[in-house]
This record gives C-alpha cells, structure tokens and sequence, in this order.
C-alpha cells in the first residue's frame, strides 16, 4: 500500500486523525467493530501476544544542554492545537521540557507499515482541562499519580506500595483530587512527517513544514 501526494489532506492533523482511525481500526464502526475487537483480544489472549497501544508514542525532549532522553506516553487527545498527553510536571521530561519546551513524537503502527514523526513546541494545558481528564481515570491511577514522585530514586517496592495504602485509607470514596504537580501538556506541530513503508526499501515520505502564515508546506522525501 502506497502513499501518493493526492491522498494527503491540505492539514497534517488531519491526515494523522486519518491514519489514526486507521490505526485503530475504527473505521469498522459500531456493533461490527466491537465484535472484531473481541474477536481480536481473544486471539491475542490465547496467543499470549500483547495488547496494541495504538495511542502509544515515543516523546523525545532535551535538557539545556542539549542532551536527549525518550520513552514512550499515551496520546491522549489530538485536536488544532495540537497532540495531548499526560504526565507529572516534576518528572524527568517534565524538568526538560521546562529548560527546552522543543520535543518530538514518534508513533509506529507496525501493521500498517507506518510511522509518524511529529516535532513543535510543548506548553502545559489549563489546570481546568487536566482536572477535566485526571477524574475519569479509575481511581487506582489517581491514587499512583499522588504515590509516584515520578523519576525520584525509591527505596524499594514496599515503600511504593506502604504509600499507596495510605493514599487508599486517606482517600475512601471516589474523590481523589488531582495533585498540583500533575496535568496535561500540548505539542504544537511545526512540522509532521507520515511515512509508509512499500518494497525494497523504497519507502513513501512526506513532510508538512508550517509556513509563517501558518499554512503547511507538503514535500515528498527520499526514503
Ligand atoms: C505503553 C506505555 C505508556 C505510558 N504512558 C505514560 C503516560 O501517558 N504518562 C506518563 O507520565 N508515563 C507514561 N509511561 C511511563 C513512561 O514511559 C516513563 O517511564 C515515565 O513517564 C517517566 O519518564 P521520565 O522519567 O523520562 O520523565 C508509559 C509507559 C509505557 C510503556
């Protein structure tokens, strides 16, 4: 399967909301797609295989000294402004992203022969909007996110879970507010490449550059 400059949409979050859906088999739609979804997990749960985080993207940033370091977060949103995600804001990335708000994103579908690989600046979201997400996770998570001091050194394994026992005795419902230094960060794309592998290597690139108007550019890039 190829890509030609005529499938690619004028927007690149457009052409990435596409292959997104494509990603996640979406376009299936309704009952259907459900039912191929169970019929998929169970086939990956006799098979012992792993789930598919099609949401999952590697986040690249750098410290002020322009070293870099990389893992893997969860797509949590993707609209004009950008690709959303979550995290705690005295992590690692965080304190990076703090001295260099320049990062990158890299999603790979390997079903589908396709990469993504996004670079722009990152700003937080308003306290309001993560509070927005932070309450529909299950409350497990919500009590991790007040347990973990994300990237610190830990003792050992019981001092986590010493901790997250507390939480669970300090907070019995389900309110669990979130932590100040927790929410939500936007990556606002300046230039997005969507690559598709074919044979021999002779793979199809293209590349969205944004233009000081704010239009995008769209060139086709030896593979
Ligand atoms: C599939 C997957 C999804 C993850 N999703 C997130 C996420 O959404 N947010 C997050 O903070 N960490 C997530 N993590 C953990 C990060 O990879 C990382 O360990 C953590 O954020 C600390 O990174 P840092 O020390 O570089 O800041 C995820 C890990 C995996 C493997």
């Amino acid at each position: 399967m190829g890509l030609r400059r005529s499938d690619l949409e004028a927007h690149p979050i457009i052409q990435f909301q596409r292959w997104f859906e494509q990603a996640t088999g979406a376009r299936a739609g309704g009952r259907l797609r459900k039912f191929f979804i169970g019929v998929y997990k169970s086939i990956f749960m006799l098979g012992g295989g792993p789930p598919v985080d099609v949401n999952a993207m590697t986040l690249a940033t750098s410290d002020n000294h322009g070293r870099p370091s990389a893992r893997v977060v969860l797509l949590k949103g993707v609209d004009e402004r950008g690709f959303i995600f979550f995290t705690n804001y005295e992590s690692r990335k965080a304190q990076e992203l703090t001295e260099n708000p320049q990062a990158a994103l890299v999603f790979y579908w390997p079903d589908l022969e396709r990469q993504v690989c996004v670079a722009g600046q990152v700003s937080r979201l308003a306290r309001e909007e993560s509070e927005a997400y932070f309450i529909t996770r299950p409350r497990g998570s919500r009590l991790a996110a007040w347990a973990s001091k994300q990237s610190e050194t830990v003792r050992d394994r019981a001092a986590l879970e010493e901790k997250w026992k507390q939480l669970e005795k300090q907070y019995p419902g389900q309110e669990v507010p979130m932590p100040p230094y927790w929410g939500g960060y936007v990556l606002s794309p300046d230039r997005i490449e969507f690559w598709q592998g074919r044979a021999n290597r002779l793979h199809d690139r293209f590349r969205y550059t944004k233009n000081p108007d704010k239009s995008w550019q769209i060139e086709r890039l030896s593979p």
